[in-house]
C-alpha cells in the first residue's frame, strides 16, 4: 500500500477518481521545472538582456539575427546543463506505473521528465538539447558542432518557435490522450499558449476528472474539478507517493 496519510478531503477526491481510472494524462509546463532552477517563460527570470521570449523565439528573429538567437539559446542551455529533476518529475515518472494507460505531455524542452525516468514523453515544443537544420529539418544530437548542415542551412535548436507549427503527430497523440483520459492533470502551466492550452479544456469537455496544480490562477482554474494551489514539487509526490 502507498502512504496516503494526512491527505485531507481534497486529495481523497483525487484518489477516488484515480483508483477507478483506466487512463491518465498529465500536461506539464515550465512550472514543473521551476524548482529545478529552470526559469519560467513569463516569470521575471525568463528575460534575457531585456528581450522577451516572444522577441527571440521566432523564425523571423532567427532569420534577421541568427547569432543573437543562438546566443540566447547558448545561455539557456548553460542554465539547464547542471540541473536535476525535482520530486515533481520523479512523482510523474512513478505515475506511469499506476494506470493501465498513461500519457505525459510536456511543453518543456529541458528533457527533465526523461531524466527523471519517464519513458514515453510527448514533447510538444521540441527539445533544446537537439539541433535541427532550419532549411532541410535534419536533426543532430548534443556534442555535434558547426553552424551549418551539409545542405548549407543553419542549425538551430530543435524547438518550436512562435508562429511555427507543432509536430503534427505529437499534437494528435496529445489531443487523443486528453479526450480519452479518465483523469487529467494540468501542472505548472500558465495555460495561455495555444494549441497546447486546449488540452485541459478538451479533457474537461470529454468528462475527465481534471486537476490543476499551480501556485497561481490560470484560465483553466474555474473548470478544474480540483485545484491544488502550490508547487508541483510538493503536490505531485502526495498524489503519486512511493509505494512502500
Ligand atoms: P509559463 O512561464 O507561461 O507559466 C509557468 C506557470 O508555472 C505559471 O502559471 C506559474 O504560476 C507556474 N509555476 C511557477 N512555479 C511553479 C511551481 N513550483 N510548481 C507549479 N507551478 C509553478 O510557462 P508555460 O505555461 O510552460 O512555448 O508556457 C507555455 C509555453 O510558452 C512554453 O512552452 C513556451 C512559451 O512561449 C514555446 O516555446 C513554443
Amino acid at each position: 500500500m502507498s502512504d496516503r496519510s494526512g491527505t485531507g478531503p481534497d486529495l481523497e477526491r483525487f484518489f477516488a477518481s484515480a483508483d477507478e481510472a483506466r487512463s491518465c494524462a498529465v500536461f506539464t509546463g515550465a512550472g514543473v521545472s521551476a524548482e529545478s532552477g529552470v526559469p519560467t517563460f513569463r516569470g521575471k527570470e525568463g528575460m534575457w538582456k531585456d528581450f522577451k521570449a516572444e522577441e527571440l523565439a521566432t523564425p523571423e528573429a532567427f532569420e534577421r539575427d541568427p547569432d543573437r538567437v543562438l546566443e540566447w539559446y547558448a545561455w539557456r542551455r548553460e542554465k539547464i546543463a547542471d540541473i536535476e529533476p525535482n520530486p515533481g518529475h520523479e512523482a510523474l515518472a512513478r505515475a506511469e506505473e499506476r494506470f493501465e494507460e498513461f500519457t505525459l505531455i510536456t511543453q518543456n524542452i529541458d528533457g527533465l521528465h526523461e531524466q527523471a525516468g519517464s519513458r514515453d514523453v510527448i514533447e510538444l515544443h521540441g527539445n533544446i538539447l537537439r539541433d535541427r537544420c532550419h532549411v532541410c529539418g535534419s536533426r543532430r544530437g548534443p556534442g555535434e558542432d558547426g553552424p551549418r548542415c551539409t545542405c548549407g542551412g543553419r542549425y538551430r535548436p530543435d524547438v518550436v518557435w512562435f508562429g511555427e507549427m507543432l509536430p503534427q503527430q505529437a499534437l494528435e497523440r496529445a489531443f487523443q490522450a486528453a479526450r480519452s483520459a479518465d483523469v487529467f492533470l494540468s501542472v505548472g502551466t500558465s495555460t495561455l499558449v495555444y494549441p497546447a492550452a486546449y488540452l485541459p479544456f478538451m479533457a474537461h469537455e470529454a468528462g475527465a476528472f481534471t486537476v490543476e496544480v499551480n501556485p497561481e490562477r490560470t484560465p483553466f482554474s474555474d473548470q478544474a474539478d480540483l485545484v491544488l494551489r502550490g508547487a508541483s514539487g510538493s503536490w505531485l509526490p502526495r498524489l503519486f507517493p512511493r509505494e512502500g
